[in-house]
């Protein structure tokens, strides 16, 4: 393959159904030049409740997709499967797989002044206690809260995100970690960052919210420019999307979140990858 097609190749980003949305976003913004091909597994959402076998599965089918799209670099933008999933699948791939737990905990890192960090995402990202391991593989001796906070996903997709609801349910799930003294927390769910303001506003300014997507872009740039497969052409990127169902829905939510109007997604079976 000649090195101008490698560069012009997209780069692949899935995600369980529409929250991975908040991480392509980040990268179209930080690496505008890039193509982009996104897959929302929205037929088999969520995979937070799942089992790690099922969501290794599931991501191998979504890889073997988006490599018939010829991505260059796949950027798993579910914390479930980058916590569940990502090291096998890397293992297996001969692509830059990039996941967002690390960036994430690599960020918070960065953040806390005092060691303690607090971490919501789903029951499987809690429980995998994925956060936690690399948090503490930067900094050792460090105290990591974990919070699974299901609700936070159907609140966000439902349109509830700015209603008075999600306050209550934001009060509910966080009230003990409030009560700690962790002066982080990590957003370690696709759709949580849409509640940013919301928590921000529950949790006070002494504590400070990271949103591991800015920096998995950050990431992805430094790896293509690592293996020189940047697309640094200037001309703005082009995306694609597509869904395993309910294309439309995708569509209209993916509408509320973009800095643009995406104008069609594809539904296919991805159960035949
Ligand atoms: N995308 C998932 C994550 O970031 C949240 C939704 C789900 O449970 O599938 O963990």
């Amino acid at each position: 393959m000649q090195i101008q097609d490698k560069l012009t190749m997209p780069i692949g980003v899935f995600d369980s159904g529409v929250g991975g949305l908040t991480v392509a976003r980040e990268i179209m913004r930080q690496l505008p030049s890039e193509n982009v091909v996104y897959f929302g597994d929205t037929a088999r959402v969520p995979y937070g409740s799942k089992s790690k076998d099922t969501i290794i599965r599931f991501s191998r089918q979504i890889i073997r997709f988006l490599k018939t799209k010829e991505v260059k670099a796949i950027v798993i933008a579910c914390n479930t499967a980058s916590a569940l999933a990502l090291e096998t699948v890397q293992a297996e791939t001969d692509i830059p797989v990039i996941g967002v737990i690390a960036p994430g905990a690599r960020a918070a890192v960065k953040e806390t002044k005092n060691k303690k960090i607090g971490v919501v995402g789903t029951e499987a990202t809690i429980r995998s206690e994925t956060y936690t391991k690399v948090i503490r593989s930067h900094l050792p001796g460090a105290s990591v809260i974990g919070k699974p906070c299901p609700l936070f996903v159907p609140l966000v997709e439902e349109g509830f995100a700015k209603h008075s609801i999600t306050e209550q349910v934001i009060d509910i799930y966080l009230a003990d970690m409030k009560n700690t003294d962790i002066d982080t927390m990590i957003l370690g769910c696709t759709h949580y960052p849409l509640l940013r303001s919301k928590i921000m506003a529950y949790l006070g300014e002494r504590v400070h919210i990271v949103n591991p997507a800015y920096e998995t872009a950050m990431d992805l740039k430094a790896v293509l420019k690592e293996r020189q497969i940047a697309n640094t052409s200037g001309t703005p990127g082009t995306y694609e999307f597509y869904v395993s169902d309910a294309a439309e829905k995708f569509t209209k939510f993916a509408n509320s979140i973009l800095p643009y109007d995406i104008a069609t997604t594809q539904c296919i079976n991805i159960e035949e990858f």
